[in-house]
Order: C-alpha cells, then structure tokens, then sequence
C-alpha cells in the first residue's frame, strides 16, 4: 500500500516536472502563443514571427487583435505571436528565435526607440525581412530594417497642443500635469515634445509636473493619486493615453476633484479607443487624439508587395484624427472598432 502510494508521488512529481520544463521552454523570450515546433514549414504557409510589446492597453489587446485576425491559416499564413510583457530583453530573444525557426518575416512593434542594432543584424544576416510596426526604432543603419508602419506621435502631440492654444487663449496661467507612457517608445517621445514645444512657445503654461504611468490604467492612477496630494491647481491633464486618462478618471473621483468639460481640470488623452470615445461623448475627457491600433491590414500589403518583389515605401504614416466633447458625437462612439 505504502510502495504504491510512493510509486504514485513519483508519478506525479515526474509529470509535473515533465510539463513545467516544456512551459519554461516555450516561454522563453516571452509569452509564444504558438505551439512548439510550428515555424517548421509543413505546408506553403508564410510564417510571420511577431513580437508584440505586451498587453499594457486597449489600443495594445485591438492591435494584437488586428494581427490576429489578419495572419490567419484561411488567409494563408501562420503567426507565431510572442507578447514579450514589456521588456526589450524578450523581444531580442524574440527576435533570436524566429531567426533560428528561420520564419518568413519578422514584424517588430518596438517598445522602445533604441537598442536594436545587434538583434536586426543577425536577422539581416539570415535574410529575413524585417517589417518595423506601429513604434519606430532608431538604428545606425537604416537598412537593418525593410519598412515600417505605424502613428506619427509628434504630430498627434501637436494636434493636442492646437487644441489647447485655442482653447486656454485668454487664460493668465496654464498649470499642466503630464503622465507619460513608457519612456523611451516613440508614442512617449512624440508626444511629449508636442507638449514641450506649446510650453516652449507659451509663457504662461507651466508642467508642474511630469510621471511616467508606462501606458497602463493602475500605473496611471497610482501616479495620479499621487499628484494630487502634492498639488492643489491643476488645468490641464496631459495624458499620454486612454487608460492611464482612465485610471487618473478614477483617483480623481476618489479624491473628490471635479474634471473634463464642465470642471476646472480639463483632460487631453490619446488613442480614442471606443472606451476612450465614451469618456469623451460623456464630458469626462475634454480632447481625445486618435492612434490607429489596426496594423493588420496594413503588414499584410506591406508583405503582400514584397512577396511580389516590389518595394513597398521604407515608412507609412497612418491617417488619424481627434475629437473634441464639444463636438463629438454618438455615430462616431459607435462607428468605433477598437
Ligand atoms: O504605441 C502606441 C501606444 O502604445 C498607445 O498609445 C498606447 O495605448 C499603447 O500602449
């Protein structure tokens, strides 16, 4: 009785060990939604290896989203999709694997600018194409990569800042506080120094204060929650995007200040995700800058030229717009797809 009970712990210590080794090894390099062995080409697939930045957001889960739903078997390809938890690290081991699975195309949505000489080479070196998305990445040689796609966030700052010239025209002091997404991503950068630039060319406005919340709604109101015990004026919230608006939106109504259209903080946000565009049609979120998370499509035409031999143009600027509460309406909330 005892032997057997003994023999049966065994049993199971092996199979738990025997499935963790096989979870520790499909992890490696971040989150494979894949399973094992599937860049191996059994059929005439393209096998696309995507490295996406996390799940941080919205606009995050509705472009991993897009991707999916556009590198489909039907459509005649085979995503192998690594969520690399938002750490760099995990996208070059990403990077390393898919060159060893010897994948078709690699697409990388960067989470940060730098830091990708090494990683691009040894995929330019095996003479895979490499296709750059939504971010943009900084190399010493633009050749490393084959084209990207993606916001162009400097504008969407600007865009922003327009709105906030008119609207705080006749006012003596602007007090602005900043929340940032991850440092170091081309969405951070971008729109932030449209924010610099309108404090450059604006005497009055002053950031009394600049976090980064990393794009996410817990970080956004952790930081939030923060800066309003440090402060007691505050007119605008530049926040660099929806959810972290959404967590800031929460510590606001805990601590009992009154914001958006009819209040003193006004808040400025970015990406317009339908959530977001519920924010806004209800008064809650003053402006909201659009950033198109649906890249799907758009890799694919980038793929679909280049499997024909063209050259698809090195950089594409997608089309976006912005939405003011004074004027939105609930066709647009609802014409929303992400
Ligand atoms: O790079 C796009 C940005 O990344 C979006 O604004 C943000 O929501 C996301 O996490």
């Amino acid at each position: 009785m005892k032997k057997g009970f003994a023999i049966s712990v065994c049993a199971l210590v092996l199979v738990f060990a025997l499935v963790f080794a096989l979870y520790t090894e499909r992890n490696r390099g971040g989150v494979d939604s894949s399973p094992p062995g599937e860049a191996e080409k059994t059929d005439d697939l393209i096998v696309i290896g995507f490295s996406q930045v996390g799940a941080e957001s919205d606009w995050r889960m509705a472009n991993t989203k897009s991707m999916r739903e556009t590198f489909t078997e039907a459509n005649g390809y085979r995503l192998i999709l690594k969520d690399a938890q938002q750490k760099q690290a995990n996208q070059i081991d990403a990077i390393r694997d898919f060159v060893s699975q010897k994948v078709d195309y690699i697409v990388l949505a960067p989470v940060t600018e730098e830091g990708w000489d090494e990683a691009l080479k040894e995929a330019k070196d095996a003479g895979i194409p490499f296709i750059v998305v939504d971010r943009m990445i900084k190399v010493s040689d633009q050749g490393l990569y084959t084209c990207w796609v993606g916001s162009d966030f400097r504008k969407e700052g600007d865009i922003a800042v327009a709105w906030m010239e008119k609207n705080f025209a006749s006012a003596d002091e602007v007090v602005i506080a900043h929340l940032q997404g991850n440092l170091g991503s081309s969405a951070q950068i971008g729109r932030t120094e449209g924010l610099q630039a309108g404090v450059d060319r604006n005497v009055n406005w002053k950031v009394a204060v600049r976090d980064s919340g990393d794009f996410t709604q817990v970080k956004g109101k952790e930081v939030m929650a923060r800066i309003l015990k440090q402060y007691d004026k505050i007119d605008v919230l530049y926040c660099e995007n929806d959810n972290m608006a959404f967590g800031a939106m929460e510590a606001m109504d805990e601590a009992g200040w009154p914001y958006g259209a009819s209040a003193d903080i006004a808040i400025i946000s970015f990406d317009a995700t339908r959530g977001g565009l519920e924010a806004t049609l209800a008064g809650k979120i003053n402006y909201n800058v659009e950033c198109n998370p649906l890249h799907g499509p758009r890799v694919e035409s980038l793929i679909r030229q280049l499997e024909k031999g063209e050259t698809p143009s090195k950089l594409a600027y997608v089309d976006e717009e912005a939405f003011d509460a004074a004027t939105i309406t609930r066709q647009s909330v609802d014409a929303r797809e992400y």
